[in-house]
Protein backbone atom coordinates (compact mmCIF):
# COMPACT_ATOMS: atom_id res chain seq x y z
CA UNK A 1 0.00 0.00 0.00
CA UNK A 2 1.25 3.56 -0.61
CA UNK A 3 2.47 6.17 1.31
CA UNK A 4 -0.72 8.32 2.61
CA UNK A 5 -0.11 12.00 2.97
CA UNK A 6 -1.62 15.21 2.98
CA UNK A 7 -2.18 16.88 -1.24
CA UNK A 8 0.10 19.92 -1.30
CA UNK A 9 -0.71 23.24 -0.11
CA UNK A 10 -1.34 24.60 -3.71
CA UNK A 11 -4.25 22.21 -3.41
CA UNK A 12 -5.63 22.26 0.15
CA UNK A 13 -8.76 25.11 0.19
CA UNK A 14 -7.89 27.92 2.96
CA UNK A 15 -11.05 26.94 5.15
CA UNK A 16 -13.81 24.02 5.41
CA UNK A 17 -16.77 24.10 7.08
CA UNK A 18 -19.70 22.14 7.03
CA UNK A 19 -23.13 22.80 5.21
CA UNK A 20 -25.89 24.05 7.39
CA UNK A 21 -27.46 20.59 6.35
CA UNK A 22 -24.63 18.71 7.14
CA UNK A 23 -23.61 20.60 9.98
CA UNK A 24 -27.07 19.83 11.48
CA UNK A 25 -26.24 16.01 10.87
CA UNK A 26 -23.01 16.00 12.77
CA UNK A 27 -24.40 17.44 15.50
CA UNK A 28 -27.10 14.83 16.12
CA UNK A 29 -24.97 12.30 15.17
CA UNK A 30 -22.24 13.51 18.63
CA UNK A 31 -25.05 13.83 20.53
CA UNK A 32 -25.57 9.90 19.65
CA UNK A 33 -22.42 9.44 21.59
CA UNK A 34 -21.88 10.19 25.81
CA UNK A 35 -20.42 13.70 26.38
CA UNK A 36 -16.66 12.47 26.78
CA UNK A 37 -16.80 9.63 24.04
CA UNK A 38 -17.58 12.35 21.70
CA UNK A 39 -14.49 11.41 19.37
CA UNK A 40 -16.13 8.10 18.84
CA UNK A 41 -18.33 10.14 15.98
CA UNK A 42 -15.18 10.97 13.86
CA UNK A 43 -15.31 8.22 10.93
CA UNK A 44 -18.77 8.83 10.22
CA UNK A 45 -17.92 13.72 10.67
CA UNK A 46 -15.17 12.77 8.27
CA UNK A 47 -16.72 10.84 5.69
CA UNK A 48 -19.69 13.20 5.79
CA UNK A 49 -16.84 16.16 5.12
CA UNK A 50 -15.19 13.82 2.56
CA UNK A 51 -18.32 13.52 0.83
CA UNK A 52 -19.08 17.44 0.78
CA UNK A 53 -15.45 18.16 -0.51
CA UNK A 54 -15.82 16.19 -3.89
CA UNK A 55 -14.97 12.60 -2.20
CA UNK A 56 -11.76 13.65 -0.86
CA UNK A 57 -10.59 15.44 3.14
CA UNK A 58 -8.29 18.65 2.71
CA UNK A 59 -6.66 19.13 5.50
CA UNK A 60 -8.78 22.20 6.87
CA UNK A 61 -11.82 19.40 6.85
CA UNK A 62 -9.61 17.52 9.53
CA UNK A 63 -8.89 20.03 11.47
CA UNK A 64 -12.33 21.59 11.81
CA UNK A 65 -13.42 17.99 12.65
CA UNK A 66 -10.83 17.81 15.17
CA UNK A 67 -12.10 21.19 16.84
CA UNK A 68 -15.87 19.84 16.95
CA UNK A 69 -14.64 16.76 18.59
CA UNK A 70 -12.04 18.20 21.24
CA UNK A 71 -9.51 15.92 19.48
CA UNK A 72 -6.29 16.86 19.14
CA UNK A 73 -5.19 17.07 15.02
CA UNK A 74 -2.74 14.42 15.30
CA UNK A 75 -5.82 12.21 16.25
CA UNK A 76 -7.96 13.33 13.67
CA UNK A 77 -5.17 12.64 11.14
CA UNK A 78 -4.33 9.61 11.95
CA UNK A 79 -7.32 8.05 11.70
CA UNK A 80 -7.48 9.88 8.46
CA UNK A 81 -4.57 8.66 6.84
CA UNK A 82 -4.74 5.16 8.32
CA UNK A 83 -8.39 4.24 6.45
CA UNK A 84 -8.13 3.77 2.40
CA UNK A 85 -11.87 4.91 2.76
CA UNK A 86 -10.66 8.33 3.41
CA UNK A 87 -9.45 10.59 0.22
CA UNK A 88 -6.70 12.75 0.91
CA UNK A 89 -5.81 14.64 -2.54
CA UNK A 90 -8.41 15.54 -4.99
CA UNK A 91 -10.21 12.34 -7.23
CA UNK A 92 -11.52 11.70 -10.33
CA UNK A 93 -14.67 13.81 -10.73
CA UNK A 94 -16.59 10.53 -12.03
CA UNK A 95 -15.35 7.82 -9.99
CA UNK A 96 -12.35 7.16 -7.91
CA UNK A 97 -11.58 3.63 -8.50
CA UNK A 98 -9.96 1.79 -5.63
CA UNK A 99 -8.67 -1.74 -7.01
CA UNK A 100 -7.71 -4.26 -4.61
CA UNK A 101 -4.89 -6.08 -4.79
CA UNK A 102 -4.62 -8.17 -1.98
CA UNK A 103 -3.90 -11.98 -2.21
CA UNK A 104 -7.69 -13.77 -3.29
CA UNK A 105 -8.71 -10.53 -5.24
CA UNK A 106 -4.62 -10.90 -6.72
CA UNK A 107 -5.12 -14.42 -7.58
CA UNK A 108 -8.59 -14.08 -8.81
CA UNK A 109 -7.07 -11.03 -11.88
CA UNK A 110 -6.47 -8.15 -10.43
CA UNK A 111 -3.24 -7.34 -11.80
CA UNK A 112 -5.40 -7.03 -15.28
CA UNK A 113 -7.76 -4.58 -13.60
CA UNK A 114 -4.62 -2.31 -12.30
CA UNK A 115 -3.20 -2.48 -15.90
CA UNK A 116 -6.51 -1.17 -17.39
CA UNK A 117 -6.44 1.82 -14.83
CA UNK A 118 -2.69 2.39 -15.87
CA UNK A 119 -3.60 2.32 -19.52
CA UNK A 120 -7.15 4.47 -19.05
CA UNK A 121 -6.82 6.39 -16.05
CA UNK A 122 -3.13 7.23 -15.30
CA UNK A 123 -0.03 5.35 -15.27
CA UNK A 124 0.52 5.89 -11.82
CA UNK A 125 -2.12 6.03 -8.66
CA UNK A 126 -3.06 9.29 -7.46
CA UNK A 127 -3.23 11.47 -10.54
CA UNK A 128 -6.02 12.10 -12.03
CA UNK A 129 -7.23 11.30 -15.71
CA UNK A 130 -6.04 14.39 -18.89
CA UNK A 131 -10.07 14.99 -18.45
CA UNK A 132 -10.04 15.01 -14.67
CA UNK A 133 -13.19 12.35 -14.52
CA UNK A 134 -11.06 9.27 -13.02
CA UNK A 135 -8.03 8.38 -10.61
CA UNK A 136 -7.23 5.17 -9.11
CA UNK A 137 -5.09 3.22 -6.44
CA UNK A 138 -4.68 -0.10 -5.20
CA UNK A 139 -6.23 -0.97 -1.99
CA UNK A 140 -5.83 -3.76 0.81
CA UNK A 141 -8.62 -6.17 1.27
CA UNK A 142 -11.83 -4.09 0.95
CA UNK A 143 -13.76 -7.52 2.50
CA UNK A 144 -15.22 -9.05 -0.69
CA UNK A 145 -12.66 -11.53 -1.12
CA UNK A 146 -15.58 -14.04 -1.79
CA UNK A 147 -16.41 -11.99 -5.25
CA UNK A 148 -12.68 -11.20 -5.75
CA UNK A 149 -11.61 -9.48 -8.13
CA UNK A 150 -12.85 -6.53 -7.06
CA UNK A 151 -13.04 -2.21 -7.09
CA UNK A 152 -14.41 0.23 -4.58
CA UNK A 153 -15.93 3.43 -6.38
CA UNK A 154 -16.78 5.66 -3.22
CA UNK A 155 -19.37 3.61 -1.86
CA UNK A 156 -20.05 0.98 -3.86
CA UNK A 157 -18.34 -2.35 -4.75
CA UNK A 158 -18.33 -3.65 -8.21
CA UNK A 159 -17.37 -7.52 -7.66
CA UNK A 160 -16.41 -10.37 -9.65
CA UNK A 161 -15.01 -8.56 -12.45
CA UNK A 162 -13.12 -9.66 -15.32
CA UNK A 163 -11.04 -6.93 -17.46
CA UNK A 164 -14.47 -6.61 -20.03
CA UNK A 165 -16.74 -6.28 -17.21
CA UNK A 166 -14.74 -3.47 -15.36
CA UNK A 167 -13.92 -2.24 -18.77
CA UNK A 168 -18.10 -1.72 -18.85
CA UNK A 169 -18.21 -0.22 -15.44
CA UNK A 170 -15.43 2.27 -15.97
CA UNK A 171 -17.22 3.29 -19.56
CA UNK A 172 -20.81 3.48 -17.96
CA UNK A 173 -18.93 5.93 -14.82
CA UNK A 174 -17.27 7.72 -18.73
CA UNK A 175 -20.89 8.53 -19.58
CA UNK A 176 -21.76 9.96 -16.15
CA UNK A 177 -23.60 7.07 -15.26
CA UNK A 178 -24.03 5.22 -11.75
CA UNK A 179 -23.62 1.30 -12.71
CA UNK A 180 -25.62 -1.14 -10.92
CA UNK A 181 -23.06 -1.96 -7.51
CA UNK A 182 -22.41 -5.46 -6.93
CA UNK A 183 -21.47 -8.71 -8.79
CA UNK A 184 -20.72 -8.12 -12.36
CA UNK A 185 -21.23 -11.76 -13.48
CA UNK A 186 -24.48 -11.92 -12.43
CA UNK A 187 -24.54 -14.12 -9.46
CA UNK A 188 -27.03 -12.89 -6.56
CA UNK A 189 -24.11 -11.81 -3.62
CA UNK A 190 -22.03 -14.41 -2.87
CA UNK A 191 -24.14 -17.51 -3.91
CA UNK A 192 -22.58 -19.51 -5.84
CA UNK A 193 -22.70 -18.94 -9.71
CA UNK A 194 -25.76 -20.34 -11.08
CA UNK A 195 -27.74 -19.31 -7.64
CA UNK A 196 -28.03 -21.09 -4.77
CA UNK A 197 -27.74 -24.59 -4.28
CA UNK A 198 -29.05 -25.19 -0.66
CA UNK A 199 -32.14 -24.18 1.62
CA UNK A 200 -33.78 -23.95 -1.41
CA UNK A 201 -37.19 -25.31 0.02
CA UNK A 202 -39.54 -22.42 -0.37
CA UNK A 203 -41.79 -23.71 2.60
CA UNK A 204 -38.82 -23.15 5.05
CA UNK A 205 -39.96 -20.12 6.45
CA UNK A 206 -43.33 -19.16 4.75
CA UNK A 207 -45.91 -18.90 7.66
CA UNK A 208 -47.46 -22.64 8.53
CA UNK A 209 -44.18 -24.26 6.72
CA UNK A 210 -42.11 -27.01 7.79
CA UNK A 211 -38.88 -26.74 9.04
CA UNK A 212 -36.14 -27.57 7.93
CA UNK A 213 -34.85 -29.74 10.40
CA UNK A 214 -38.53 -31.68 10.26
CA UNK A 215 -38.02 -32.48 6.86
CA UNK A 216 -37.29 -35.86 6.19
CA UNK A 217 -33.52 -36.17 5.31
CA UNK A 218 -32.47 -36.23 1.49
CA UNK A 219 -31.70 -39.71 -0.17
CA UNK A 220 -28.69 -39.85 -1.96
CA UNK A 221 -28.27 -38.25 -5.59
CA UNK A 222 -27.74 -42.53 -6.91
CA UNK A 223 -30.96 -43.78 -5.11
CA UNK A 224 -33.17 -41.07 -5.80
CA UNK A 225 -34.35 -39.91 -9.19
CA UNK A 226 -32.61 -36.67 -10.25
CA UNK A 227 -32.86 -33.62 -8.43
CA UNK A 228 -33.13 -30.51 -10.06
CA UNK A 229 -30.22 -28.34 -8.30
CA UNK A 230 -31.01 -24.71 -10.68
CA UNK A 231 -31.86 -23.39 -13.92
CA UNK A 232 -30.86 -24.91 -16.37
CA UNK A 233 -27.60 -23.94 -18.76
CA UNK A 234 -30.05 -23.33 -21.48
CA UNK A 235 -31.82 -21.03 -18.94
CA UNK A 236 -28.94 -19.10 -17.94
CA UNK A 237 -27.73 -18.59 -21.79
CA UNK A 238 -31.22 -16.93 -22.21
CA UNK A 239 -30.77 -14.97 -19.45
CA UNK A 240 -27.16 -14.11 -20.49
CA UNK A 241 -28.29 -13.21 -24.32
CA UNK A 242 -31.39 -11.01 -23.05
CA UNK A 243 -29.43 -9.34 -20.60
CA UNK A 244 -26.89 -8.12 -23.36
CA UNK A 245 -29.49 -7.28 -25.45
CA UNK A 246 -31.58 -4.93 -22.94
CA UNK A 247 -27.42 -3.58 -22.11
CA UNK A 248 -27.68 -2.03 -25.83
CA UNK A 249 -31.23 -0.99 -26.25
CA UNK A 250 -31.05 0.67 -22.34
CA UNK A 251 -27.33 1.98 -23.93
CA UNK A 252 -29.76 4.38 -26.18
CA UNK A 253 -32.13 6.09 -23.77
CA UNK A 254 -31.19 9.20 -22.01
CA UNK A 255 -29.45 8.83 -19.03
CA UNK A 256 -31.48 10.01 -16.49
CA UNK A 257 -34.66 8.00 -18.24
CA UNK A 258 -37.28 6.50 -15.63
CA UNK A 259 -37.11 3.01 -14.77
CA UNK A 260 -40.79 3.04 -16.74
CA UNK A 261 -39.26 4.80 -19.63
CA UNK A 262 -36.14 1.83 -19.64
CA UNK A 263 -38.80 -0.81 -19.05
CA UNK A 264 -41.18 0.54 -22.12
CA UNK A 265 -38.09 0.33 -24.44
CA UNK A 266 -37.15 -3.06 -23.75
CA UNK A 267 -40.79 -4.77 -23.42
CA UNK A 268 -44.16 -4.96 -22.43
CA UNK A 269 -45.68 -3.82 -18.72
CA UNK A 270 -47.75 -6.70 -18.06
CA UNK A 271 -51.74 -5.91 -17.00
CA UNK A 272 -51.86 -5.36 -13.56
CA UNK A 273 -55.03 -5.75 -11.25
CA UNK A 274 -56.95 -2.84 -9.58
CA UNK A 275 -56.73 -5.07 -6.26
CA UNK A 276 -55.60 -8.46 -4.73
CA UNK A 277 -58.68 -11.10 -5.13
CA UNK A 278 -60.88 -11.25 -2.15
CA UNK A 279 -58.64 -8.16 -0.99
CA UNK A 280 -55.75 -11.18 0.01
CA UNK A 281 -52.56 -10.88 -1.89
CA UNK A 282 -50.41 -13.90 -2.20
CA UNK A 283 -47.38 -13.80 -0.22
CA UNK A 284 -44.72 -12.77 -3.40
CA UNK A 285 -41.51 -13.18 -0.97
CA UNK A 286 -42.10 -16.94 -1.25
CA UNK A 287 -40.65 -16.63 -4.63
CA UNK A 288 -36.80 -16.97 -3.91
CA UNK A 289 -35.32 -13.69 -5.05
CA UNK A 290 -38.19 -11.44 -4.14
CA UNK A 291 -37.60 -9.37 -0.97
CA UNK A 292 -39.98 -7.10 0.75
CA UNK A 293 -38.88 -4.34 -1.64
CA UNK A 294 -39.67 -5.87 -4.80
CA UNK A 295 -42.82 -7.34 -3.16
CA UNK A 296 -44.29 -3.67 -2.35
CA UNK A 297 -42.85 -2.89 -6.03
CA UNK A 298 -44.81 -5.08 -8.02
CA UNK A 299 -48.37 -4.66 -5.75
CA UNK A 300 -47.74 -1.50 -6.92
CA UNK A 301 -47.91 -2.41 -10.39
CA UNK A 302 -51.24 -4.38 -9.91
CA UNK A 303 -49.00 -8.28 -9.48
CA UNK A 304 -50.95 -10.05 -6.52
CA UNK A 305 -50.71 -13.19 -7.36
CA UNK A 306 -48.36 -15.97 -8.05
CA UNK A 307 -50.21 -17.07 -11.26
CA UNK A 308 -50.07 -13.18 -12.72
CA UNK A 309 -46.37 -13.87 -12.61
CA UNK A 310 -46.53 -17.84 -13.63
CA UNK A 311 -48.09 -16.22 -16.48
CA UNK A 312 -45.92 -13.67 -17.54
CA UNK A 313 -44.97 -13.59 -21.23
CA UNK A 314 -41.25 -13.16 -22.22
CA UNK A 315 -41.86 -9.53 -23.32
CA UNK A 316 -43.15 -9.09 -19.98
CA UNK A 317 -40.46 -11.11 -17.85
CA UNK A 318 -38.43 -8.36 -20.06
CA UNK A 319 -40.61 -5.64 -18.78
CA UNK A 320 -40.70 -6.33 -15.17
CA UNK A 321 -37.34 -6.94 -14.85
CA UNK A 322 -35.50 -3.80 -16.38
CA UNK A 323 -38.25 -1.73 -14.46
CA UNK A 324 -36.89 -3.62 -11.21
CA UNK A 325 -33.52 -2.70 -12.66
CA UNK A 326 -32.25 -6.22 -12.37
CA UNK A 327 -32.69 -7.48 -16.30
CA UNK A 328 -32.07 -11.45 -16.70
CA UNK A 329 -32.46 -12.11 -12.68
CA UNK A 330 -36.31 -13.42 -13.37
CA UNK A 331 -34.73 -16.06 -15.89
CA UNK A 332 -32.15 -17.13 -13.64
CA UNK A 333 -34.04 -17.15 -10.58
CA UNK A 334 -36.46 -18.59 -12.47
CA UNK A 335 -39.42 -16.54 -10.44
CA UNK A 336 -42.12 -17.64 -12.91
CA UNK A 337 -41.54 -21.32 -13.13
CA UNK A 338 -41.39 -20.81 -9.02
CA UNK A 339 -44.62 -19.11 -8.83
CA UNK A 340 -45.95 -21.35 -11.04
CA UNK A 341 -45.25 -23.90 -8.56
CA UNK A 342 -46.84 -22.24 -5.73
CA UNK A 343 -49.52 -21.18 -7.73
CA UNK A 344 -50.46 -24.83 -7.89
CA UNK A 345 -50.10 -25.39 -4.80
CA UNK A 346 -46.70 -27.42 -4.79
CA UNK A 347 -45.31 -26.80 -1.65
CA UNK A 348 -41.42 -27.12 -2.01
CA UNK A 349 -40.50 -26.05 -6.08
CA UNK A 350 -36.99 -27.30 -5.79
CA UNK A 351 -36.90 -30.68 -3.83
S1 LIG B 1 -8.81 -9.79 -1.11
FE1 LIG B 1 -9.88 -8.42 -2.37
S2 LIG B 1 -11.66 -8.02 -1.22
FE2 LIG B 1 -10.52 -9.27 0.09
Amino acid sequence: MSVRRLAPDEVQPASFAFTPENLAWAQKTIGQYPSERKASAVIPLLWRAQEQHAYWLPKAAIEYIADMLDMPYIRVFEVATFYTMFQLQPVGKKAHIQVCGTTPCMLRGAEALIKICKSRIHHEPFHLSDDGDFSWEEVECAGACVNAPMIQVFSDTYEDLTPESFETVLDAFARGETPMPGPQNGRRGAEPEGGALTLRDLSYDAPGGTALAEKPRAVPAAQSAPVETGPSAAALALAAQEEAAIKAKLAMLAADASPEQKADAVGTRPQGLPAARDAKSDKLQRIKGIGPVNEGKLQALGIFHFDQIAAWTREEIRWVGTYLSFPGRIDREEWTVQAKALAAGTPSVKE
